[in-house]
């Protein structure tokens, strides 16, 4: 009989992609356990309502009582949630603080005190080891790298990342780590670099760029990186964490220049604005360990034509941008769940 995987926050970006990866490619049942923050948007999903393997459960992760006859049908967690945005952060830790860090350790603990705990993967990010020079180009994040992280959201995953750890060494808990590079692809909430310059460009706007634009990240497409998180579930060693990343470093100016050309834009469209507090400067990830050991390779991460599929994207769904951009998403649930739905 298939499993039940638990997904948190796939009411997300990455976490709505992974659903639907899951239930096209896998044959699993998916519970999708999600708060509904400013970030969890379930117009994503609409067309996976009435689907018999799928269910959404409307929970925060810090309240371990309301998700506890959930958790006790799932036999394996794929934990993404998480408030995820850098900026944010700068402006106010606290809630980063408690759902990252607090919530993760509730969540496992819950998931300790289970009749046979099965998997626990904890999807983690690069941002845990801080920051690179420019040069050398050949300098990249190993697993061995030591975790230096720089911003309040990253010192919240590095808490959330490393209690995964520590629940694995103290209680012989089944969890795995991943720590994936920058993610690009359908359904990314527009406060991120790339649906944020993308719409804004659509609209005729501007799009404020931070600092130089000399930064670097690594881009990956998301169903590469729902891909490997699967193969970490499927095939990853107990207690051990994965790097995850496409090999597809760019600097910030260099993504602009290409999102303006795709979006028939010249660069008076760019608008310099103050860079980032505590800016990391370059993210790069080598990802040997999972190639060599779980034969995970990016396929869909390609640019240009990826990065043009993905604008395409934005395009074309006009309504979900409005949605967003409006507040109207943020109905969504009451109407398709609420009382007389
Ligand atoms: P997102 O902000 O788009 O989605 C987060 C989801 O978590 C939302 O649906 C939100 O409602 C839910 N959530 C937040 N707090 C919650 C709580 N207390 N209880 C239950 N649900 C809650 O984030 P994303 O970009 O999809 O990232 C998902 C995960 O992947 C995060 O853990 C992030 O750190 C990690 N990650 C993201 C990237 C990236 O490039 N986006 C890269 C590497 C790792
Ligand atoms: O590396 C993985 C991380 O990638 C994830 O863990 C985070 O959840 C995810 O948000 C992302 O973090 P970044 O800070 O790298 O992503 P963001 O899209 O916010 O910014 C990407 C780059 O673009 C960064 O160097 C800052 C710059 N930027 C961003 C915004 C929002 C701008 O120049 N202007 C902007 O308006």
């Amino acid at each position: 009989m298939p499993q039940t995987i638990l997904i948190t926050g796939g009411a997300g970006f990455i976490g709505s992609n992974l659903i639907r990866y899951i239930l096209e490619e896998r044959d699993e049942r998916v519970i999708n356990l999600d708060a509904l923050t400013y970030a969890g948007n379930l117009e994503s999903l609409a067309d996976l309502r009435g689907n018999p393997r799928y269910e959404f459960v409307h929970a925060d992760i810090c309240e371990p009582d309301k998700y506890a006859e959930a958790l006790g049908r799932a036999d394996c967690v794929l934990h993404l949630a998480a408030e995820s945005h850098v900026d944010r952060s700068i402006h106010d830790p606290s809630a980063f603080l408690h759902t990252n860090i607090v919530g993760t350790q509730l969540l496992l603990d819950a998931w300790r005190r289970k009749e046979n705990p099965g998997r626990f993967v904890y999807v983690s990010t690069d941002e845990v080891y801080g920051t690179l020079p420019l040069e050398p180009t050949s300098l990249k994040f190993t697993e061995q790298t030591p975790l230096s992280p720089n911003s309040p959201y990253a010192v919240s995953k590095t808490g959330g990342d490393m209690l995964a750890r520590a629940y694995h060494h103290t209680y012989g808990l089944d969890t795995v780590i991943t720590r994936c590079s920058n993610n690009f692809g359908p359904y990314q909430f527009p406060e991120k670099v790339i649906p944020l310059f993308v719409n804004n460009l659509i609209e005729g706007k501007p799009v404020p760029l931070y600092g130089e634009g000399k930064n670097v990240r690594d881009w990956l497409h998301v169903l590469d990186h729902c891909e490997a998180i699967c193969a970490v579930l499927d095939k990853g060693g107990t207690g051990e964490a994965y790097n995850i990343g496409g090999d597809n470093e760019r600097s910030n100016l260099e993504l602009t220049r290409m999102l303006l050309d795709l979006c028939g834009r010249d660069e008076s469209f760019i608008k310099r604005v103050p860079d980032r507090l505590g800016h990391d400067l370059r993210y790069a990830i080598d990802a040997s360990k999972i190639r060599d050991e779980l034969g995970w390779r990016p396929t869909r991460s390609a640019w240009p034509d990826a990065l043009e599929a993905t604008v395409e994207w934005y395009k074309q769904n006009r309504t979900w941008c409005d949605h967003v951009r409006s507040g109207e998403y943020r109905r969504f649930y009451e109407q398709n769940y609420g009382p007389g739905a």
